[in-house]
Order: structure tokens, then sequence, then C-alpha cells
């Protein structure tokens, strides 16, 4: 590890308060020079570091840089290898790069902004600096690709746990996996897989996560203002991103060891946003009014029609849109 990572470390271990150059020198043992200018390199990229004279370094309670010491304070999954960037264009991206190259699982590119980080269904997630958090983990499951919705829909409880946990906002899960806080979506998930077709297993996944914390100033851009949301309202702790990244991939491993037991599916169910409600079903040209009756043992939708019929939708056949006439809040796709 770089001298500055170890700095940072130290530092992030003793968030708040002051550790002497010499007490840093020592513990590293390295010169004081060397941890002087490990300070100027970490403060020049951000981090809210304090230096006074005869008390040391100190990193400050709302120091917001999010850094792999920043996140090793709160993970309980030691094993990760965990990478942090400023900016990436997309974590999925670049770990789908690294998965072709042969990188273990276990392996996170975390980013505190994207420039074209992608959706679902081909669409973007707008991903800006300051105002959310986004990253990637790489998995190498031993499971048949036709199981592989169980690592989109275990990520959704993780995360509408986490969120909850961390925040204290009631979290819910708009099938199959939008997590939604006030009525909004405040977190997306891409699991985007690499099939073995011989086996019909996987030879990797990728599974993407993005947060928005905070409205960005001047709001969302207009095409998902209705639909956008932000997990705060106002600014919160320094170390808050690093909270989230942490409790998301505990949780998301802790239920990955047992996926196909499908333990989650009783928490999926008791989140599910949609069920009991109108919606309209999206297919191909088509919408059809219907009334969501839960959630199968597949995690398919199931939709009873005003004439009757009791369908089991599959998340790759259909949309479902929470049908705006019955649900005045609601406008447009969500
Ligand atoms: C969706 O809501 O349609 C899914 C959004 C997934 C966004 C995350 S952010 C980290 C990772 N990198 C990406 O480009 N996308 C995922």
């Amino acid at each position: 590890m770089a001298l500055k990572d170890r700095v940072l470390s130290l530092l992030e271990e003793n968030r708040g308060s002051y550790l002497s150059g010499e007490e840093i020198a020592r513990q590293l043992g390295v010169s004081r020079n060397s941890v002087w200018k490990a300070v100027r390199q970490l403060q020049s990229e951000g981090h809210g570091i304090d230096g006074v004279t005869n008390r040391g370094y100190a990193l400050r309670a709302d120091s917001g840089v999010v850094s792999v010491p920043g996140i090793m304070k709160y993970l309980r999954h030691r094993d990760l290898a965990l990478s942090v960037y400023p900016t990436v264009t997309s974590t999925n991206t670049l770990l789908k790069q690294a998965a072709e190259d042969g990188t273990p699982e276990g392996t996170v590119f975390v980013a505190e902004e994207q420039t074209a980080g992608r959706g679902r269904l081909g669409r973007s997630f707008y991903s800006p600096a300051g105002t959310g958090i986004y990253f990637s983990i790489l998995l190498r499951p031993r499971m048949p690709a036709s199981e592989s919705l169980l690592i989109t829909t275990g990520a959704a409880v993780a995360c509408a746990q986490a969120l909850e946990t961390v925040s204290g906002v009631e979290t819910q899960i708009k099938w199959v996996n939008d997590i939604y806080a006030g009525g909004k979506k405040v977190c997306g998930i891409l699991t985007e897989a690499s099939m073995d077709l011989e086996s019909g297993g996987l030879h990797y996944a990728v599974l993407g996560i993005g947060v928005n914390l905070l409205k960005p100033d001047g709001d969302f851009p207009e095409d998902i203002r209705d639909k956008a949301g932000a997990l705060f309202s106002d600014d919160r702790d320094g170390d808050i991103r690093c909270r989230i990244v942490a409790e998301v991939l505990d949780r998301f491993l802790d239920l990955y060891a047992h996926l196909t037991e499908k333990r989650f599916l009783e928490e999926y169910r008791r989140r599910s946003m949609l069920t009991g409600q109108s919606v309209d079903v999206l297919r191909g040209g088509t919408v059809t009014p219907a009334v969501v009756e839960g959630i199968d043992d597949a995690f398919a939708l199931i939709v009873r029609y005003a004439d009757g019929r009791v369908e089991h939708l599959g998340s790759g056949d259909v949309s479902v849109r929470k049908n705006p006439a019955e649900s005045p809040k609601f406008h447009g796709e969500i």
C-alpha cells in the first residue's frame, strides 16, 4: 500500500482526533518528512486534514472524500479488493473489462462520479459528482445462468435494508430491482453477466449499484425529475458514502453465500412496492391495466387483469408502471 494510503488509514481510524507527525512516522516506520509529504498529497486530493503545530494531523469529521480506508473502516467482508476513483466512465463497464482480463471475484470499483453511467434496458444512469455514490462488484458465481435473477433480487433486498439502516428512511423495492424511498427512486441496480454457452453457467456477473444521496444543485434532469429522488434532504456526515458502500456490500455478500436458497424471498415480498397496487402492464405496444397480487417463488410479478385472468410476469418480458389514474401522486414510468 502506498504511504499516503497508510497515513490515511491511520487518520481514518482516528477520525476527528489529532495524531502527531512523530507518532504517525513511528507507527508506519517512516520519517516525519515522508508523513508531511503524504499529508500534503492527501490534502491536494481533497481530504479534509487539519495540521496544527504541536498537535499533529486530524481527518475532519466532515471530510467527504470516499476512500478505501474509509470504506474498510466499516466493512465486515475484509477479503474484497476495493479501488476508489474520483471519476470514471462507468464502474460496470470498467469492471466488465477487468473481468474479461481474469480479475478475481470480490473486486470492487467505487466512483464518486460517472460520466457514462448505464442503467437497465440500455438507458443511461445520471451519476453526478457530490450527490451520489456508484459502485460495482465482480462475482464469479457457481450457479446456472437461469438463476442469475437471484443476484439482482438479492441485491435489491441488500440495498433496501442497507439504505434504511444507514439513513433511517423507510425503503421499498419496485419490482424488479429499483429502490424507492418517499415515493421516489433513490437507487438503481444493473447486473450484467457473461454466460458460458456450453455449460449454461456464468463466467462472471458484474453487479452495479448507484445511490442518490442528495438532490443535485438545480434538481435532477427534467426527463427523470418526476421519478428520481434522494435518500437525504440535507448534507450528512463526511463518511456517509463509505458507510453506504460497506453496508450494501456486507448485506449483499451475506445473502450471496446462500443465494440459491432464496432466504430473502419473504423480505423481498414484504418490501414490494407494487403489491396491492393498480398498474399498467406494458408489452410491445400494448398497455393493459391490472392489479398486482404479489411476487411468486421465481420473483415473477403476479398480476390479475380486469377479466379475472392471472399472469406471472417475468422481468425480461414486460415493464410495469403504477397506474397514474389510480395513483395520482405518480407520473410516468416508475
Ligand atoms: C437502473 O436504474 O436502470 C440501474 C442503474 C444502475 C447504476 C449503477 S451505478 C454503478 C454501476 N455503473 C453503471 O454504469 N451502472 C451501475
